[in-house]
């Protein structure tokens, strides 16, 4: 399936779904990298891997209409079908979300429900919870809100800092997203009436 993705920085999401080719032929091909950071060093990756880029900056606080009317027809010039958000930023409006439905997935550093929006690891800590991972999403009109495809628990352990717990859930993230991503891709994972449907066939 035609692939674009969201990226707003490191990309290193971006650069596991690039690199999962090294492991097994994909159901998805990566055709367009859209950001909304013209420094993104996701967009470095995209370029080095000759991958198409696109980099629609926002320029005030918010000018989303904008960012939309262009990644939509970037989008349909390139004849995508699904949208993979990789450390993906900024909020789309219920209308692009609609027009995405069951179509776009989204990563996220926690094992949601718990720990929607920002700052995570951090809560993760302060908190002094015991378990924290990561979660793939069919991306919907709330904030991490979405239907739960797939999540993988890592623990967290008693030195941890934010940056060390990040880098350990990130290596599950880099694990999880390419693997779910070509399981949404090849169909044997579907979102039907607003539930997660894994296909029994094969
Ligand atoms: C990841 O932790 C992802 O789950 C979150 O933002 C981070 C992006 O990292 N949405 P990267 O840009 O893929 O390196």
């Amino acid at each position: 399936m035609r692939t674009a993705v969201f990226v707003s920085g490191n990309g290193s999401n971006l650069q596991a779904l690039i690199d999962f080719k090294k492991i097994q032929d994909p159901s998805f091909e990566l055709v367009l990298v859209i950001s909304n950071n013209a420094d993104a060093y996701g967009l470095e990756r995209a370029k080095k891997a000759g991958l198409a880029t696109l980099a629609i900056p926002y320029k005030k606080r918010v000018n989303q209409a904008e960012f939309e009317k262009a990644a939509v027809a970037a989008l349909k010039e390139a004849k995508v079908e699904l949208i993979a958000l990789a450390g993906f930023l900024k909020l789309l409006s219920d209308e692009f979300v609609a027009a995405w439905e069951g179509r776009m997935i989204n990563i996220h550093p926690s094992l949601l429900p718990a720990y929607p929006g920002l700052h995570i690891h951090r809560r993760v800590l302060e908190d002094g919870a015991s378990e924290t991972g990561c979660t793939v999403i069919y991306v919907d009109n709330g904030v991490d809100t979405g239907a739960i495809i797939d999540q993988v628990s890592v623990p967290v352990l008693k030195d941890d800092t934010e940056d060390v717990l990040s880098a350990r859930v990130l290596n599950q993230e880099h694990l999880l997203f390419p693997k779910v991503l070509n399981a949404v891709a090849s169909g044997q994972v579907q979102l039907v009436g607003g539930k997660v449907v894994h296909s029994t066939k094969g």
